[in-house]
Formats: C-alpha cells, structure tokens, sequence
C-alpha cells in the first residue's frame, strides 16, 4: 500500500510540475520580451526565405550581432512533411503554419521582415531588389536592400521539364495554397461527378484521381487519397465508389527510389491492397485539361503512347532552380558549370563568392533536398555566424589591447596585458575551431496509407528498415515532436483527434 502511494504522489506531482511547466511555455510565447534594437553600425546580414533553412538559421542565431533582414513573400513557416494530410484535411493547413513575426519577437535583438520576392540579387553592387506579390501594394511596391552577408533559403519550384500543358491543368503540392487547390478539386471533381444526367464515361473520368511522381510526395499523396476514399467520401456519397480510382504514374521501375527494395516492395504491395493503380515505367509528355498523354514502356521494350483520362491532376515530380537563383549563378564565373542549384563548399559559402551563403534545395552539396539537410544547414550557419561574431569580438578586443600596451607607461602594465593577450589569443585559437558541414542521416520516413508507413531509420551502427502499423506511429509520433511549436503540436494533435471522431469534413469551401 505504500509502495501505491509514493507512486501515486510521484504521478501527481509530476503531472502538476508538467502542467506547469506547458502554461509556463503558453504564456512565454505570448508575451514576447522587450527587444534590443537591431544596430546598423553592426554588418547587415540579409536571410531570403521562410523555409525549413533559413528558419532553422534564424532560430539558432545570436541576432544581437547582426543587422539582421528576412525578406520572403511567406510571413510563415510551413511543416511540409505534413503538408499531404491537408489535401484531404486529415490536418487543417493553419495547424502545421508558424507565423515568422511571432518566432523573430521572441529573438534577443529585433529583426527586420519584410514580405517580398526576392527578384534579382546583384553580387557585384551588393544589393537585394524586392518586390511585394501580394495583393495589396502600397505607393512602394519596389525597392533593393543593400547586403554585407547574404543568405539564399529559397527553396526550389515544381520541376515540370517543360512538359505542356503540366502548369495549366494540374495542381502541384509544395505550398499551402497548392493543398486547398486540391482539397476543393476533389471535392469538385466528386459533386461534379453526381450532376444530373452525367454520363458513364465522365463519371469515370471525374472520378479518377491521376498523381504523376513516384517520389515521396506522390506517394504520400495517394495514399491520403485513398484514405480519404475509403474513410469519409465512401461514406457520405456512397455512388461514387465503383468509380473513384487513384493511379500514380511514374517514369522510373519502381516508385520511392531513395528508399530501400525491401520498403519499395512493401509499399507496392500496400498499394495494391489499397487498389491504388501503380503505372510504372511510363512517362507523362503531354497534359490537356481532360487527359494525359503518357509513354510506357513494355517488358519488351517497345513504347506505347496511350491517353488517361482524369479528373484530378497532382504534379509531383521534384525540384527546379527558382529563376532569381538561376540569375545569380550567371554572375558568378564559378557557378558555370553548376546545373541544379547554388554551388557551396563545406561551409556552404556559395563558390566564388566571399559573403554569401546557401542553405537547403536551392543549395548543392551533395545532399538529397530535404527539410532534415535543409534544418541541419541552417543550423551549422547559425553556428558558424555567432562563431564570426566571436571572433570579430576577440580580435577588436586584441587590437585595442595591443595598443594599449605599445602604450603602457611601466613593465607591469606591459606585463599584465601581454597575459591578457596571451589568453585571449588561446581563445580566439578555440574559438576558429569549427570543422565544416557534416551531415547526419537519421533516416526517411514516409506515410503510405491504411495507416501504415515506411521508414528507413539509421540505428546505432547499421540501417533499419521498418513497414507497418507501429512504423505509422512511429511516423505520427516523430512528426508530431518534430513540429515547429507547442502550438503547432497541440493543434496537429487536436485535427487528428477531431478526424478520427467525426471524420474529415467534405464540404468544399
Ligand atoms: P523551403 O522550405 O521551400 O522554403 C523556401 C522559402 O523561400 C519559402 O519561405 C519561400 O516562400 C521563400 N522564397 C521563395 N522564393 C523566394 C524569393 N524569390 N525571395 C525570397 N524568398 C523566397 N523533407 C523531409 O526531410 N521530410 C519530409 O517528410 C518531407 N516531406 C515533404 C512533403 C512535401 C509535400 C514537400 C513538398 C516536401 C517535403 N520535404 C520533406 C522536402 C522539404 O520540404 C524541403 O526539402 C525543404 O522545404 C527545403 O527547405 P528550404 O528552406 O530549402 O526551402
Ligand atoms: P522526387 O524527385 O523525389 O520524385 C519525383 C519522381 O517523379 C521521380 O521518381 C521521377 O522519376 C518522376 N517523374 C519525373 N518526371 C516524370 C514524368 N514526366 N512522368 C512520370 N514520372 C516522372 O520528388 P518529390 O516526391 O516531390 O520529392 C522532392 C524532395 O522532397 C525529395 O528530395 C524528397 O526526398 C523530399 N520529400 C521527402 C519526403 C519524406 O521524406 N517523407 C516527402 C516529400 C518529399
């Protein structure tokens, strides 16, 4: 009974140090400290873009050493990997946003925004031109920020090789925006469907969900997809069902190539139970507003053109150089031969450039574009500039103190300072010791549907390789911890909660 006891008073307690503990976390980031304002004797230090790069840079960084400036035409941050549940609105989009005004009140010294393109960057001159995209324009919509270091976090854009038609007739998913696009669709598509007097053919049509991208964006997509079939629309709008049909159309002979043939196996199979239609081996050359054109190659070799009808279109098929990247290569002699990105050395400083940095998909340093390279770069900047503020600092404080000591009337004050010299040169030694960007993989996960998932997961010293229902809550769980703030985790929490009580809601807005 006793042993009972202590438990019971070891769980109470502990429940209230943790309750306290999360009011304490709510009300701190409500109410932002005073902050120290932004110095502009201090160099100017300009971050471009909101992503999972910069982001993480701003996030680690000691502002009160710069003049820093964030210009993006996104005033949020955006938790991508969850971006595919708010197509079918398993997650609600403003759960998985963070608003970049609230996470920079909460840094040490005040940091400037503003929400603007990027248009040009002029190496040479130094300058930033910035444009404001939204809606509303003031008297200025125009102007350029002057930079002494510069950071370029601004992702890519939707690779469509130039295909025709792709930009017209489908939806791409990399922005907020591109998920309520299809979350309407579908729903669009469904109602359309039921109109009165449509014939077979374009119900069939209207009703067949094409995806064209095997990589993990397509894959995760189909997959919510078809759960959002099989768990709400089957229900609400039961005719639809024996004609709703998601396919996923990729070029390559097997869909998610970065992970392992075990966990391709496994997710092929899935699909398979799922009845989501795998076309592998068939490359899309063509788009209409009603159907693709595509080239499959059989067992044989020979290569078919066919037509798929469709009544949603989802282009998933990677990355390209945003054009204000690809202008800033061509300013740079060094940059010739580079193809995909901004080339960085391994501190990813941008080659042939002594003041500017690249983080993330617009950067190539031999990683694979993802949030978690793009996290860990931003990350080893932040260190990397506090470390230069540093040494700045040390140096200054050399300088005045060998002055200082040229100066110095009597052998003892000489004396005194050479010691002050000595131990501030050791300083600054361990201070310089930063080794370059090294990153560390601690795996991939992805979500495949029917609550399962995959994951490919560096453990201790090997790999592994994982499917399933328990790999689905490991993929929930890392998620969720994963998200940008206690408020992003309590809503994220709260739309799961929500859709599994009363299912997703499929209203079109
Ligand atoms: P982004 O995060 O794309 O940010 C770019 C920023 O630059 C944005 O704020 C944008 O508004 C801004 N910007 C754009 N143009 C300009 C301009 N001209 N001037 C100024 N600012 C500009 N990776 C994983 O590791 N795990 C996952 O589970 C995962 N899931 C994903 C799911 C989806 C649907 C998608 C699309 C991607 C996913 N990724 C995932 C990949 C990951 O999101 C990217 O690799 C990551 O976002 C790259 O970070 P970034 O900072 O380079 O770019
Ligand atoms: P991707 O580049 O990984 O895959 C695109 C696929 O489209 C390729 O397999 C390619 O063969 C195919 N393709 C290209 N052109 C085609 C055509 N004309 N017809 C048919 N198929 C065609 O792109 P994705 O999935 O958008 O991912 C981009 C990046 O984001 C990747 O680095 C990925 O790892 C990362 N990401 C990671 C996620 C995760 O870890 N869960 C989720 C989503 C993205």
């Amino acid at each position: 009974a006793g042993f009972l006891r202590w438990t019971w008073r070891i769980t109470y307690l502990s429940a209230i140090a943790g309750l306290g503990w999360f009011t304490y976390g709510v009300y701190e980031s409500r109410t932002p400290p005073e902050q120290q304002e932004p110095d502009p004797k201090k160099k100017t230090l300009v971050v471009l873009g909101t992503g999972w790069g910069s982001v993480s840079l701003l996030k680690k960084l000691d502002t009160e050493n710069y003049n820093v400036i964030v210009i993006s035409p996104r005033n949020y941050f955006l938790f991508t990997p969850l971006l595919p549940s708010c197509t079918v609105g398993t997650i609600e989009h403003r759960s998985i946003m963070e608003p970049i005004r609230h996470f920079l009140r909460h840094k040490k010294a005040a940091v400037k925004f503003y929400e603007a393109e990027a248009t040009k960057i002029d190496y040479e001159k130094r300058v930033v031109y910035i444009n404001d995209e939204s809606e509303i324009k003031g008297a200025i919509s125009t102007t350029e920020v002057p930079f002494d270091m510069l950071v370029v976090g601004v992702g890519a854009e939707n690779a469509t090789f130039g295909i025709p038609g792709v930009r017209e007739h489908s939806s791409f998913l990399k922005e907020v925006a591109d998920a309520q696009r299809i979350r309407k669709r579908i729903m669009d598509c469904c109602e359309t469907a039921m109109f009165k007097d449509q014939s077979p053919e374009e119900v069939k049509r209207l009703l067949h969900m094409v995806v064209v991208g095997g990589g993990p964006t397509g894959v995760e997509f189909a997959g919510e997809l078809q759960d959002y079939f099989e768990n709400d629309l089957k229900k609400w709008i039961p005719e639809i069902a024996e004609n709703f049909h998601v396919t996923l159309v990729e070029a390559l002979p097997s869909v998610l190539p970065m992970f392992s043939k075990q966990l391709i196996d496994y997710t092929e199979q899935t699909f398979k139970e799922e009845t989501i239609e795998i076309r592998t081996k068939t490359m899309v050359k063509n788009v209409t507003d009603k159907y693709i054109e595509a080239e499959y190659t059989g067992p044989d070799g020979k290569k078919v053109l066919e037509q798929i009808p469709y009544g949603l279109l989802v282009w998933a098929t990677g990355n390209a150089l945003r054009p204000v990247v690809k202008d800033l290569m061509t300013q740079i002699p060094a940059q010739k031969d580079s193809r995909r990105g901004l080339a960085v050395n391994e501190y990813l400083v941008v080659k042939g450039t002594d003041n500017v940095w690249a983080v993330g998909d617009c950067a190539i340093a031999n990683y694979a574009p993802t949030a978690q390279v793009a996290a860990q770069e931003g990350a080893f900047l932040a260190r990397l500039f506090n470390q230069m503020a540093k040494t700045e600092e040390i140096e200054q404080e050399l300088q005045s103190l060998s002055e200082r000591q040229e100066k110095a009337p009597s052998k003892e004050v000489r004396d005194a300072a050479f010691g002050e010299i000595k131990e501030l040169q050791k300083r600054l030694r361990r201070v310089k010791q930063m080794g370059p960007f090294e990153y560390s993989h601690q795996g991939s996960l992805a979500y495949i549907g029917s609550e399962k998932a995959v994951a490919d997961i560096s453990w201790l010293t090997g790999n592994l390789a994982t499917g399933g229902t328990l790999t689905y809550f490991f993929w929930r769980s890392a998620y969720l911890s994963m998200c940008f703030s206690t408020r992003n985790r309590v809503l994220v929490l709260v739309d799961w909660i929500k859709a599994k009580m009363f299912g997703r809601d499929v209203s079109r807005e």
